[in-house]
């Protein structure tokens, strides 16, 4: 079994069960450099797992994922936390900002724990909030924002680091919708103005417009949606 030819990121027949649950069914998966890809299905059709598995948070019990021409099963746990830093992004339903630090505090985190001193840091920081347009709130903390503002923060703070690949669990679930759309395209512009590759997990199509192709997971297993022509 190879990965397809080009893709940044690919999975291969992956299986991976809780107990009696297979949460993934033999999902096939991959994605080029600067695509959006956006992954339906119904809650509780395997969306998160795959992408836990894909971003080598979660093992699978058994299938082949490869990120640029490395399989994550061949590297150690030390190596996979170190690739999670350096090149992947992440933002999930809830910003999960940290409540006590400052909205720029939170964006400049991820630098500040590669290395960076702070005052690089958060001078990079502040670009990205000014692309997600949150400059202005770089002082307040999160708990002084909207839902839609925090998201937008959560966005910038996982794209500071400019990862090659950005997973996004249901960034808008806990969104309305005018929110919803300014946080995907915000997300989607910035991602495509640094060729991260965005893996987009979703279960509300008007999110998923906003992708290149979408996969469809259903019981674990993923397939190709048609084009629509
Ligand atoms: N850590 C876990 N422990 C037990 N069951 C889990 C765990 N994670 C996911 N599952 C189960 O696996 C299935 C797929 O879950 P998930 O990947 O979260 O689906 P989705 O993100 O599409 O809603 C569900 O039946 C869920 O209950
Ligand atoms: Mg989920």
């Amino acid at each position: 079994m190879t990965a397809p030819a080009g893709s940044l990121l690919s999975a291969q027949d992956l299986r991976k069960a809780y107990g009696p649950t297979n949460a993934l069914d033999g999902a096939h998966f991959s994605i080029h450099p600067g695509e959006v890809v956006a992954v339906m299905g119904p809650s509780g059709s395997g969306k998160s797992t795959l992408l836990h598995c894909l971003a080598g948070i979660v093992p699978p019990d058994s299938g082949v994922i490869t990120y640029n021409g490395r399989e994550l099963s061949a590297m150690s746990d030390g190596e996979r936390s170190a690739l999670r830093r350096s090149d992947f992004g992440f933002v999930f339903q809830f910003g999960q900002l940290v409540p006590e630090l400052s909205c720029v505090e939170n964006v400049a985190l991820p630098l500040r724990l590669n290395g960076a001193k702070r005052k690089e840091a958060e001078r990079t920081a502040l670009t990205w909030m000014e692309r997600l347009e949150v400059d202005d709130l770089a002082k307040k903390r999160p708990g002084e924002v909207s839902g839609g503002q925090g998201q937008r923060v959560a966005v910038a703070r996982s794209l500071v680091t400019s990862p090659r690949v950005l997973f996004a669990d249901e960034p808008t679930g806990a969104l309305d919708s005018l929110n919803g759309e300014r946080v995907m395209q915000l997300l989607t512009d910035a991602a495509r103005s640094t060729n991260a590759a965005v893996v987009l997990v979703t279960h509300e199509a008007r999110v998923a417009a906003y992708s290149d192709r979408e996969i469809v997971v259903r019981d674990g297993k993923s397939r190709d949606m048609e084009p629509v022509l």
